[in-house]
């Protein structure tokens, strides 16, 4: 995408249309889609449009602030990015492109343990502040290692999630035959040189070393694969009996925040504060996982109530615009995070189009809290909202 069109691009929406414009069907498919009937995404989109302002007029606005502290980090602005397995889908430089555009930005950038770019890759790449996401494998001495790994690269906080004890039925990745690398079917070979560009930017990057795999894995870690299924990758290497004392266990481990994501409960949310986390992430994996769930920002009153300050909460899952953040932080949280949307940026401008789409959400955040009468994060409360957490 041209710097013109990103910076023209009025909101996430017109990211998405050119990163729709850029990818080959499949790699779009699997970006946007989601589990089975995909409900839960609808659900997550719905949750926070059904929730409404109530603003305060004749408040002096012209200071305003969305500065914060996530985990004791100073950041200028409370968004977060998602972790995003296998970013270099969307456009070779990855995860790398990610976390320095969240470094320039003064955001946080949490890096998938399943990034095609290795962690100290990432970790070398820019200053910024960092987090590490985890899933546990079978192999619980791999598991350790990585661990040791992202503590000795400097990432300041560890997110375990806990929402993928199996793989997902991903209806359009089945259809699709979705590997990665992808292998074009006969029926796909002509989508793909529709997109030509994508296609040259993935050969040149395969050509000069970097393979597109989970790269910080080696190939024997990965059973030795030619192309990854994530189904399999997911059922056969990922550990389903994860249990609670598991976080217990890495809190030990991890010298540093310990962040649960993947709460949908209440309960949850207390079990998670029990065993040691510092902050809760309310999310339902972006409606990647079980469908049919409740759309995530109506499952935040319960859980910050559930948590009761003892630690912080986040949320993600269909945050599209700055409205949303603010929406999600008058119930409580104390960041958003966005998945897709860097995902979009990513594939239509690198690590620019990355900054496009954080800075889009900061300025309607900043216009947000203008319109509401609340000029900063601290003068959010409940009472700027009303109907959010339909049973
Ligand atoms: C392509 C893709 C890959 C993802 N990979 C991971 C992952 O490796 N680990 C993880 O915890 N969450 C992963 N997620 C979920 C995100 O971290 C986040 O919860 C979700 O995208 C938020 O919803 P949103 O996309 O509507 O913003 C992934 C999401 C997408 C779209």
């Amino acid at each position: 995408m041209s710097a013109r069109r990103l910076a023209r691009a009025a909101g996430v929406d017109d990211v998405q249309a050119e990163a729709r414009r850029v990818l080959p069907r499949t790699v779009r498919d699997f970006v946007e889609g989601g589990a089975e009937d995909e409900i839960t995404i609808a659900r997550n989109r719905a949750a926070l449009q059904g929730i409404s302002f109530r603003p305060r007029a004749l408040v002096d606005v012209s200071r305003r602030s969305q500065a914060t502290t996530l985990l004791g980090t100073p950041v200028d602005s409370p968004v977060v990015l998602a972790p995003v397995g296998l970013a270099a889908l969307a456009h070779p430089t990855g995860e790398v492109a990610a976390a320095r555009a969240a470094s320039e930005a003064g955001v946080v950038s949490t890096l998938s343990s399943s990034s095609a770019w290795s962690l100290e890759d990432v970790a070398r790449s820019c200053a910024g502040p960092k987090w590490f996401q985890l899933y546990i494998w079978r192999d619980r001495a791999l598991t350790r290692r990585v661990v040791e790994r992202a503590q000795q690269a400097g990432f300041r906080a560890l997110c375990l999630t806990v929402d993928v004890p199996v793989a997902a039925r991903r209806t359009r990745d089945l259809r699709n035959g979705f590997t990665v690398p992808p292998r074009p079917r006969a029926d796909q070979a002509l989508d793909l040189l529709r997109h030509a560009g994508w296609f040259r930017r993935l050969a040149v990057s395969e050509l000069s070393g970097h393979r597109l795999t989970m790269g910080n894995f080696t190939s024997a870690d990965l059973g030795a694969r030619d192309r990854l299924r994530m189904m399999d990758v997911v059922n056969e290497l990922f550990d389903p009996t994860v249990g609670w004392a598991d976080v217990t266990w890495l809190k030990e481990l991890w010298d540093g925040p310990l962040v649960v994501k993947g709460v949908m409960t209440a309960d949850d949310a207390r079990r998670s504060v029990d065993a040691g986390a510092d902050a809760v992430w309310v999310s339902n994996h972006g409606g990647r996982q079980l469908d049919g769930l409740r759309g995530s920002a109506d499952v935040l009153p319960e859980v910050v109530a559930a948590v009761g300050g003892q630690a912080e909460v986040y949320l993600d899952g269909g945050v599209r615009r700055g409205s949303d953040v603010v929406k999600a932080l008058a119930l409580g949280a104390r960041a958003c995070m966005i998945g897709r949307p860097w995902v979009y940026g990513l594939a239509a401008g690198g690590q620019a189009g990355v900054e496009r789409v954080i800075e889009l959400l900061r300025v309607e955040i900043d216009s947000t809290l203008a319109l509401l009468g609340r000029p900063t994060l601290e003068s959010l409360d409940p009472g700027a909202v009303i109907g959010a957490g339909s049973p």
